[in-house]
């Protein structure tokens, strides 16, 4: 039987943010979500988080199923943190019971790592630890002559010898049902801090001659912590690197592993290029000889074979087909489609709108809550007036039509097949299937005008 209990009560002064420490995220997901999912893929008897400030807000983010919440009203230390959920922990009596400590603010801990730390609590209790280079902040780990652990020493009560050791508390600790629970409240809060503090439960086994086992990560950033916003950013770098060197070992090339950031999930087919600085929202999918250009960003996006996204395109909640260029600083949202061999280039925004086969808008359009046919040429500075302040309306342009640049279509409108619109054109009612349609002053010379003169 295993139980699992996770801490996550804690306010995180640290952040000095009004967002609990829980909820701050790294790869676009609250760092709380990747501890709830390493314990479930631990298949637990039991999951209990063990809530306290803004216990509303956090509850809000997690999903409920399976998992027991219980409520620390204030947050009197990791101990006491963990007295609050042992109402939760079942089959105390049972010898094969483990239970499992597992911090919020702890995220990457890989559930090997958890197995071979439950393994070898079988003698009792087991925890965690590392050495660490700069051991700030971490409880310290003190051994005997012989080797074996006496007790746990918080950074802020070691003396000069201990600050010195670098082997370090993740905080992580395994440990056999029934001894927690006569453990547990044993711990008293004599300290520096007046807190209960969970790595007194080290000191406890040793007085009841149950030998403190331990073991080490197999990744040494598997144990870094988020308490300020400095560590938040190590482990987003360091887990952005390691999904890198995932998509790579599979076949993507990244041009620079150390600017790319994906906060989702990325599938890609065969030679995929992802130029630097992209970033990579929700579900993005590319397919085979997809080219992602430099700085651009995609959320929640499908695009099939050998599209090339140019420089700094912004692409959302759309789907772009085969052999489609795009950009450099195109913005595609809100269920775009554009379909296969078209083009749109530089400075154009597609909005909700279906975009057909071999069409080009090659610069600084706006097409919005449109229906554009195959094989349409839309020039230069084409806006689509679709919104009148208050409501949105359809512009539909048929196969074959030339939109001249720089003009104006006021939704709600239709393009016929084939129609020419001239350049310059305020377009206010249909134009006809095959005609020019052209709607703008007629020019004049006014010969004896005057450049008015600064007086
Ligand atoms: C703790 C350990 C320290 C270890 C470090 C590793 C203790 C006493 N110290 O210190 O040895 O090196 O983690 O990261 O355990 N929490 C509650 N209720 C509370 C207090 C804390 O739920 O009353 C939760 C926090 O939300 C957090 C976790 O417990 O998720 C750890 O608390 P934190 O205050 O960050 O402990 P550290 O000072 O980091
Ligand atoms: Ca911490």
């Amino acid at each position: 039987m295993l139980n699992i209990i996770i801490l996550a009560a804690g306010s995180g002064k640290r952040m000095q943010s009004k967002i609990p420490k829980v909820l701050h995220t790294f790869a676009g997901r609250p760092m709380l979500e990747y501890v709830i999912e390493s314990a479930k893929n631990l298949n637990p008897d039991s999951i209990t988080i063990v809530l306290g400030h803004e216990a509303d807000l956090v509850k809000s983010y997690i999903s409920n199923d399976n998992l027991n919440i219980v409520l620390q009203e204030s947050q009197l230390g990791t101990a006491h943190a963990v007295m609050c959920a042992m109402p939760m922990i079942s089959s105390f009596d049972n010898e094969d019971s483990n239970t499992l400590i597992l911090y919020g603010d702890v995220p990457l801990v890989s559930v090997d790592t958890l197995r071979s730390l439950l393994d070898s609590c079988c003698e009792g209790m087991s925890i965690l630890t590392s050495v660490s280079d700069n051991p700030d902040g971490y409880g310290r780990i003190i051994r005997d002559k012989t080797g074996n652990i006496v007790k746990i020493v918080e950074h802020k009560e070691a003396n000069n010898e201990q600050i010195a050791i670098k082997e370090v508390n993740v905080g992580i600790i395994a440990i056999q049902t029934t001894k927690l629970k006569q453990w547990i409240g044993m711990i008293f809060n004599n300290n520096e801090q007046m807190e209960y503090y969970l790595t007194d439960l080290v000191k406890i086994a040793v007085t009841n001659s149950v030998i403190v086992n331990s073991v080490s990560p197999k990744k040494s950033w598997e144990v870094f912590g988020i308490n300020d916003h400095i560590q938040q950013s190590n482990i987003e770098r360091v887990y952005q690197y390691e999904q890198a060197k995932n998509y790579m070992s599979k076949g993507l090339t990244i041009s620079d592993p150390s600017r790319f950031d994906v906060r989702g999930s990325l599938r890609f087919g065969s030679d995929v290029f992802i130029d630097v600085g992209c970033v990579f929202e929700g579900l993005v999918e590319l397919g085979d000889d997809v080219y992602v250009g430099p700085y651009s960003i995609l959320r929640d996006v499908t695009i099939e074979k050998n599209v090339r996204i140019e420089a700094y395109s912004h692409i959302s909640n759309s789907t772009i087909e085969n052999n489609v260029s795009i950009g450099p600083f195109a913005k595609l949202c809100k269920g775009s489609h554009i379909k296969s061999n078209s083009k749109i280039g530089n400075f154009v925004e597609i909005k909700n709108t279906n975009f057909g086969n071999k069409s080009k808008a090659n610069h600084l359009a706006y097409i919005g809550d449109s229906n554009v046919g195959s094989n349409v040429n839309i020039g230069a500075g084409v806006i689509t007036c679709n919104y009148d302040g208050a409501n949105k309306f359809q512009t539909i342009i048929e196969d074959n039509a030339f939109i001249g640049s720089g003009s104006q279509l006021i939704a709600p409108i239709k393009v016929g097949q084939s129609a020419t619109i001239g350049a310059g054109t305020t377009l206010t009612d249909d134009a006809p299937a095959g005609k020019l349609t052209i709607a703008r002053a007629r020019q004049k010379t006014i010969v004896n005008w005057k450049r008015p003169k600064k007086n």
